[in-house]
């Protein structure tokens, strides 16, 4: 079967020539400011390879998902405020730092963004985790919100939304509004994702300006069930039951 098109590129690390690194498939670029996609590094186009391999067993995948997570968490704090912070060393010299400035929590939307909850617990320990269940109606793709219960200041908080696959954008868009809400103002929400399509970043950006998207990937599109393409089948299924 011939690969799903996309940009391909030459990756792989500075000190070889061009002709010397595979040509591997990368994001699609997007032109929304808010949306950031991690450096399309070897190690993340390999990881991503791993994962959407359909012969990949349930542990390699939920090893394999897992580093992408970490990635993807590690980046999206960068994008948290900090303030400057000095410190006195052992050797009684000073250094100029920084240190995150305000509170955060993690808010999943059920059930594959809770497989990036631990991901989140490993970076910032103790951090509050909020749920929000929507499920896509499998006919019609159209998300319906069942449940949520979030931290109850979660309006003074950063909220870290996680959520692996970002396909019509229906639900991240759902769970936006569930947030809106409860007080918490777009500027202080940061979507977490491994995979997104055209479709659905755009249909997001044109609702939200101000939340702020980190993804792995940017795909091809979607295909006539809505399915990310080429993607990597449905995450949830592969994290937690195949
Ligand atoms: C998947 C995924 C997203 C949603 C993306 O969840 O985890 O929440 O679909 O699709 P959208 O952008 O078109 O809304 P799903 O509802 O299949 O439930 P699951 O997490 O239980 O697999
Ligand atoms: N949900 C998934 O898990 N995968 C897709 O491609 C789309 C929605």
């Amino acid at each position: 079967k011939r690969p799903e098109p996309g940009p391909t590129q030459c990756v792989g690390p500075d000190y070889r020539s061009e002709s010397q690194k595979p040509i591997a498939t990368v994001s699609t670029a997007v032109k929304f400011e808010n949306v950031v996609t991690l450096p399309q590094t070897p190690q993340l186009i390999a990881l991503l390879t791993m994962i959407r391999d359909k012969n990949t067993e349930r542990a390699d995948f939920i090893f394999y998902s897992n580093r992408i997570i970490r990635l993807l968490v590690e980046e999206g704090l960068n994008h948290l405020p900090v303030m400057e912070h000095t410190v006195t060393t052992p050797v009684g010299r000073t250094y100029a730092g920084l240190m995150f400035q305000g509170k955060i929590c993690g808010v999943s939307i059920m059930r594959a963004g809770e497989a990036m909850e631990q991901g989140l617990r490993d970076c910032c320990r103790s951090v509050r985790i909020g749920k929000i269940l929507i499920q896509r109606d499998e006919e019609t793709s159209k998300p319906k919100l069942f449940y949520d219960k979030l931290p109850e200041d979660i309006a003074e908080r950063w909220v870290l939304l996680l959520d692996p696959m970002f396909a019509t954008g229906g639900s991240a868009i759902m769970a936006v509004d569930v947030l809106k809400s409860r007080g918490v103002p777009e500027e202080r929400i940061l979507f977490l994702n491994l995979i997104a399509s055209p479709e659905g970043i755009k249909n997001f950006a044109i609702k939200f300006h101000k939340v702020r998207v980190v993804t792995a990937f940017v795909d091809q599109g979607l295909d006539e069930k809505n399915y990310i393409i080429p993607g990597l089948g449905d995450f949830g299924d592969r994290f937690y039951t195949m």
